[in-house]
């Protein structure tokens, strides 16, 4: 038996005298009110930076086309008791052959949009990830993931056309693709594919919805992995 058991009880008022008396004999005042830090504001961005990828955190899209398309989508949003909310709009196809900058273009704009005081909801997939992710299996409900990333307010679509193909991913690529088109849900799209090769590679369905939905930034010049700057 420990000698804390064995101890008579104590009334209350005695301990807080005697905590009193330690605390006062410490030089603490045992009336002062411990006070919290004030919390640091978390601004919209420092949000999303935690769910961007690490290379993509510091992006800044500094293509003419696609700051356009910042400000258009800004000065378009729906306005509410924390800023403007995004609301529907034109999309960005983002094309170029490897290394260019479409990703960094792409998580660039989900940047630009932020800064601009966007109250953002948004996701991100590639479209190999997507694939991955919606294969039917037990326990997991695929439909619900699709519909998430369909009616998101703004979708990341990275590397459309990059991933093996089949009908199956052509007919879930056009369910995501017909969703935002028809409810005008600005979309980020990037892809490797040239214009001529869209059609081939995901359909008709698909390649016709984009060339109306989307507007073209063509990326150029050599691979930015190979030829990082000094
Ligand atoms: N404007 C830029 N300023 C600084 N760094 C950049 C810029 N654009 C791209 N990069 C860097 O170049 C590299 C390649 O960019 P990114 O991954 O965006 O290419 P990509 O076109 O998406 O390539 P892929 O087709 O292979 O997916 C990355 O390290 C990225 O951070
Ligand atoms: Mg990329």
């Amino acid at each position: 038996m420990t000698s804390t058991l064995t101890r008579e009880p104590q009334p209350v008022g005695l301990l807080a005298d005697r905590l009193n008396g330690i605390l006062a004999g410490r030089g603490i005042d045992p009336g002062a009110v411990a006070t919290e830090p004030p919390a640091e504001p978390v601004t919209a961005l420092e949000l999303a930076d935690a769910r961007i990828p690490a290379r993509y955190r510091r992006a800044l899209a500094d293509h003419p086309q696609i700051i356009t398309w910042a400000d258009h989508i800004a000065h378009a949003g729906r306005p509410g008791p924390s800023g403007p909310g995004i609301a529907e709009g034109p999309s960005l196809l983002i094309a170029g052959p490897t290394g260019t900058g479409k990703t960094h273009q792409a998580y660039g704009a989900v940047r630009a949009l932020l800064t601009r005081g966007v109250r953002l909801r948004w996701e991100a997939v590639t479209t190999a990830d997507l694939y991955a992710r919606l294969r039917p299996r037990a326990d997991h409900d695929a439909e619900r993931d699709l519909q998430t990333l369909a009616r998101s307010p703004l979708l990341l679509l990275d590397d459309l056309g990059a991933a093996k193909t089949s009908e199956w991913t052509e007919e879930l690529t056009y369910r995501l693709i017909n969703h935002r088109y028809e409810h005008m849900l600005p979309t980020l799209i990037t892809t490797n594919l040239p214009t001529a090769e869209l059609r081939t590679t995901l359909g008709d369905r698909v390649a016709s919805r984009l060339a109306e939905m989307t507007d073209r930034v063509i990326l150029k010049g050599p691979d930015r992995r190979r030829h990082r700057s000094p």
